[in-house]
């Protein structure tokens, strides 16, 4: 195992935690894989019901910014300020400095009981937790890149060189991981919030590891944002233009969004760039417990959208009944996942 560092870049199998996220490209045996994925419970798709599985939880407490908003404004949050909203709150919380950050709402919440004021000591502790929670979630679990388990995930794809569609996708984190695993080809990210292109994505990391195939040796390789062929585009998914044309199409947390009347077209959207033999990807929050907890202690941060929290077998039986043939499902840390091909 090579633990080496090249010109400050993380090389291979090693983890280091950075104020604001973990590197990881530790690898797992065979046996550990499992540790990761777990996949395949459903037998036969045909059999689930909606009567036996049950709908989704929607996600109800939102976040402060959407709802002042909609009293100011007396209307609904439109869908697309509301993705404004979220990829700037969310990327705020991504760029912080979470150690020094925990030091300062802690020395917050000390202070703000010599106050006695019971608001300004809830919203210190507020503040405590969500900090606490972030570091916990982000950092010492990597839940949310969650490296291994994506890897794990993706692997045993046969494609070579794909063309890689992302639909929302933000910072663009699957497709590079995708990237990596299946080198040479190009991955096309689209986004309807420039913010996205210009920030989320335009200041990922350089230094970030992606352990990826090597296809001169056969072993593995460690890739950077900058190997990458990447297309941004910032468009709405309804207006692409693309024909059938992509080996992989993927989109992480999309789905969850759409009420049930637009989950067929959401399904749609991945169908309709694709090859004939290729691949889709997609995953979604998962409905446990912890998930629950997590949007509910950060709703500020993140619930300024439409979102349900689902089982695997919700998401599954939305893209069987859909016209997807379900190939792998399973689930990582936090993300269900299905790779599908249409049926
Ligand atoms: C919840 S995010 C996906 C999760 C993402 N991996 C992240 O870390 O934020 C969904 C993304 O889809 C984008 N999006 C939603 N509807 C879209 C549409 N119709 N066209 C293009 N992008 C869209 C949003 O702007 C947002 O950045």
């Amino acid at each position: 195992m090579q633990t080496a560092t090249t010109n400050s870049r993380i090389v291979q199998s090693e983890t280091q935690l950075t104020p604001s996220f973990r590197l990881d490209t530790r690898e797992y045996s065979a046996k550990e894989r499992n540790k990761f994925v777990k996949e395949n419970t459903v037998r036969d798709w045909s059999q689930l019901s909606w009567k036996d599985i049950g709908r989704p939880f929607q996600v109800t407490s939102y976040a402060k910014e959407k709802t002042n908003w909609e009293k100011e404004k007396g209307q609904a949050l439109p869908v697309h300020t509301s993705w404004e909203m979220f990829n700037r709150s969310f990327h705020e919380w991504f760029v912080k400095d979470v150690p020094t950050e925990m030091n300062v709402a802690k020395k917050q919440f000390f202070s703000s009981l010599t106050s006695f004021k019971p608001k300004q000591i809830s919203s210190a502790l507020g503040d405590l937790a969500r900090i606490h929670f972030w570091n916990y979630a982000h950092r010492v679990q990597d839940g949310i890149w969650d490296p291994r388990g994506k890897r794990a995930l993706f692997e045993g794809l046969d494609v070579e060189k794909p063309r890689i569609l992302f639909l929302g996708a933000a910072e663009g984190y699957e497709g590079m991981q995708l990237s990596a695993m299946y080198p040479g080809g190009e991955v096309v990210l689209v986004d309807y919030d420039a913010f996205c292109k210009d920030i989320r994505f335009g200041e990922f990391p350089d230094s970030y590891p992606f352990l990826g195939e090597n296809p001169q040796t056969g072993g593995k390789k460690v890739y950077h944002k900058d190997d990458f062929n990447v297309t941004y585009l910032v468009e709405d998914i309804r207006q692409l233009s693309f024909g059938k044309e992509f080996d992989i199409v993927i989109s992480v947390g999309l789905l969850e969004h759409f009420p049930d009347e637009l989950k067929p077209d959401v399904v749609e959207w991945h169908r309709k760039f694709l090859k004939d033999d290729g691949y889709i990807i997609m995953t979604t929050p998962r409905a446990q417990l912890r998930s629950k907890l997590y949007y509910e202690i950060m709703s500020d941060v993140m619930n300024h959208t439409y979102r349900e929290l689902m089982t695997l077998e919700q998401m599954g039986l939305y893209v069987y009944e859909n016209g997807l043939d379900i190939l792998k499902h399973g689930y990582i840390k936090v993300h269900n996942a299905i790779i599908a091909k249409p049926r």
